[in-house]
C-alpha cells in the first residue's frame, strides 16, 4: 500500500478513467491556479488532472487557505462542462454535487460516515475532512464552459501533528478508518465519484436531492451566515436542488445562495 501520492499513482488513476492529460508537480503554490491557467488555453484538451505532491499556498473559498501535508491529496481537474448545467446560479449545486461525490468515494475505504457542510466542505466525526473549490471558465458563448474543480483531502496524516490548532477542527481519512489507506486507490475513487455526481446534475432527480439532504450536517441546526449583504440567522431546513440553503426565520423560509457559515448551534 502506498500512503503518499506519486506521479505513477496519479497516472494510474487517470488511466483508469480514460483521461489523457496529467500535470504532475513536485511542488506548486496552488494546483487551482495552474488548472485555471490551463482552462483558459484554447489548445488545452480536458479532462486534465493537475496534482501536486506539495502545495505551498493552497487557495480556499473566500479568504481561506488550504494547508497541505505530504500524505494529503491536493488536486484540481479541468473538464468541459457540456453535459452539466453551468449557469452561474448552478454553481452552488455543482459544489454540493462534488462534496457528495467526495463522501461517496471516501466511504468505500472504511467504516466512516461523511457529511456535506454547505456550501463546500466535507465533514466526518464533526471535523473537516475535505474542502473544495469550483471555478468556471466561459471562453465564448459558442464553446462549452470549462469547469475547474479543486479538491483537498486530509488522507494519511494526522492534522493535529501538523498544527496543534487543528485538533478541534480537522480530521483525516486515516483517523476515521483506523489506519492508512491506499492513496492511489482513493484518488481514483474520488475522481470517478466526483465526475459521476456532477453528471447527475444534468438530470435533477428527487432521489439525488434526498441523498444530499441525508448528508447535510447543518439540517435542523441554528446557524449564522455571513454574506456580502450582511449576516443572516435562522434554522436550516435543508438543501434545495440548485444547491441553495433553505433557512427558516421566524416562520418564514428563505433561500441562501452563497455565504460562509460562521456559527452553528448545536455544534457539529
Ligand atoms: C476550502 O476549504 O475553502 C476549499 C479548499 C480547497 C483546497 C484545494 S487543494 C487543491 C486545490 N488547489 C487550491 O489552491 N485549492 C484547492
Amino acid at each position: 500500500m502506498q500512503t503518499e501520492i506519486t506521479r505513477e499513482l496519479a497516472q494510474a488513476a487517470i488511466d483508469q478513467l480514460g483521461w489523457k492529460s496529467l500535470v504532475w508537480l513536485d511542488e506548486v503554490d496552488s494546483t487551482q491556479r495552474v488548472a485555471n491557467e490551463l482552462a483558459a488555453e484554447a489548445s488545452a484538451a480536458p479532462p486534465i488532472l493537475v496534482i501536486a505532491a506539495r502545495q505551498t499556498a493552497g487557495r480556499g473559498r473566500g479568504q481561506n487557505h488550504w494547508r497541505s501535508a505530504n500524505a494529503a491529496l491536493t488536486f484540481s481537474f479541468v473538464i468541459d462542462a457540456d453535459s452539466i448545467p453551468l449557469a452561474n446560479d448552478q454553481l452552488p449545486a455543482a459544489s454540493i454535487a462534488v462534496a457528495a461525490g467526495i463522501c461517496n468515494a471516501v466511504e468505500r475505504f472504511g467504516d466512516i460516515h461523511c457529511g456535506v457542510k454547505w456550501p463546500n466542505d466535507v465533514y466526518a466525526r464533526g471535523k473537516k475532512l475535505s474542502g473544495l473549490l469550483i471555478d468556471v471558465k466561459q471562453r465564448s458563448p459558442s464553446l462549452p464552459a470549462r469547469l475547474v474543480v479543486g479538491v483537498g483531502v486530509n488522507v494519511n496524516h494526522t492534522p493535529v501533528e501538523q498544527d496543534a490548532s487543528l485538533a478541534a477542527t480537522a480530521v483525516s481519512v486515516r483517523e476515521c478508518c483506523s489506519g492508512p489507506v491506499d492513496i492511489g486507490d482513493l484518488l481514483t475513487s474520488l475522481l470517478m465519484h466526483i465526475v459521476q455526481s456532477l453528471e447527475m446534475l444534468a438530470e435533477p432527480a428527487d432521489a439525488e436531492m434526498s441523498r444530499w439532504n441525508d448528508r447535510s450536517v447543518l439540517n435542523g441546526r441554528e446557524v449564522c451566515i455571513e454574506s456580502s449583504t450582511g449576516q443572516l440567522r435562522g434554522r436550516v431546513i435543508g438543501l434545495q436542488n440548485g444547491g441553495q440553503l433553505l433557512l427558516e426565520q421566524q416562520g418564514v423560509s428563505r433561500e441562501v445562495i452563497t455565504g460562509s457559515v460562521v456559527e452553528i448551534s448545536p455544534p457539529l
